[in-house]
């Protein structure tokens, strides 16, 4: 294993985490309306993993011996709720790509291996997860249901 391209890796990784603190917060935060009461605390929650990915992978890189990035990638940042969703569906590919890569550069370090695959685990369902509420969406959308006055 070449620890200098895992460590590497890794901090992008943990870039890629940090922004998803800021995105979700931010994202659960302004969310409004009906959708208030729905999203609000899905993205803090997604916010709360993001850190918590965020801890694990900093911890981890500390540990083979490199420095913890402290920045962010750029944050996505929308009203519409449906585009949230859109970034929030990205976001978790792009975490399972990163990690997938991090997996490749760890493969013969079977604790490493064990570790990423925890995570990346996570963020699969996260791609599933969004992947469904986008499925989802059209069909709820108050604006598309029609209104019957009772008579
Ligand atoms: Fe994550």
């Amino acid at each position: 294993m070449d620890k200098q391209a895992v460590i590497d890796q890794l901090n992008e990784c943990l870039k890629h985490e940090w922004t998803g603190v800021a995105q979700y917060s931010q994202a659960g935060f302004i969310v409004e309306g009906m959708w208030r009461e729905v999203y609000a605390d899905k993205f803090l929650s997604d916010a709360k993993e993001s850190f918590g990915h965020a801890k694990l992978v900093g911890d981890k890189i500390a540990a083979l011996g490199g420095v913890p990035s402290v920045l962010r990638n750029e944050v996505k940042q929308s009203r519409d709720i449906r585009e949230v969703l859109q970034f929030s569906l990205d976001f978790e590919s792009k975490a399972v790509e990163m990690y997938t890569h991090a997996l490749e550069l760890a493969d013969d370090n079977r604790a490493l291996v064990v570790f990423l695959e925890d995570i990346l685990k996570e963020e699969q369902e996260g791609v599933d997860e969004y992947t469904k509420l986008l499925r989802e969406t059209p069909a709820t959308q108050a604006d598309q249901v029609s209104s019957k006055k009772i008579s």
